[in-house]
């Protein structure tokens, strides 16, 4: 029996990328360089957190300490916890975590 993977084109910024409706969004787009950055792809860092500004999509429970209730209703999300369910567009929104190195004594 042919199976067929149901994919969905996902635009982020200027990239469009097809991505399998059956992996979470985070899988597909890390596996392409430059698009995502690195997490932990299980709800735990809050790297992926993305707006969807259009498009359908299924989501998993989200981690609390990263998107609220509200965030949540409004379309933003973890990456790695929706799955496509249509052509998307979205923006990644997470700010960047401030490392603090001390060199020396
Ligand atoms: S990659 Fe860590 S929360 Fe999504």
């Amino acid at each position: 029996m042919n199976s067929t993977v149901l994919k969905s084109d996902i635009t982020v910024g200027e990239k469009v990328l097809s991505c399998a409706q059956d992996k979470h969004l985070m899988d597909s787009l890390s596996s392409r360089s430059g698009v995502a950055p690195k997490g932990c792809h299980n709800g735990g860092c809050g790297v992926c957190k993305i707006e969807v500004l259009s498009g359908e999509y299924e989501s998993m429970v989200m981690s609390r300490k990263h998107i609220s209730q509200e965030e949540e209703d409004k379309g933003i999300v973890l990456a790695c916890r929706i799955f496509p369910r249509s052509d998307m567009e979205i923006k990644f929104i997470a700010k960047p975590k401030k490392i603090t190195y001390t060199i020396g004594d």
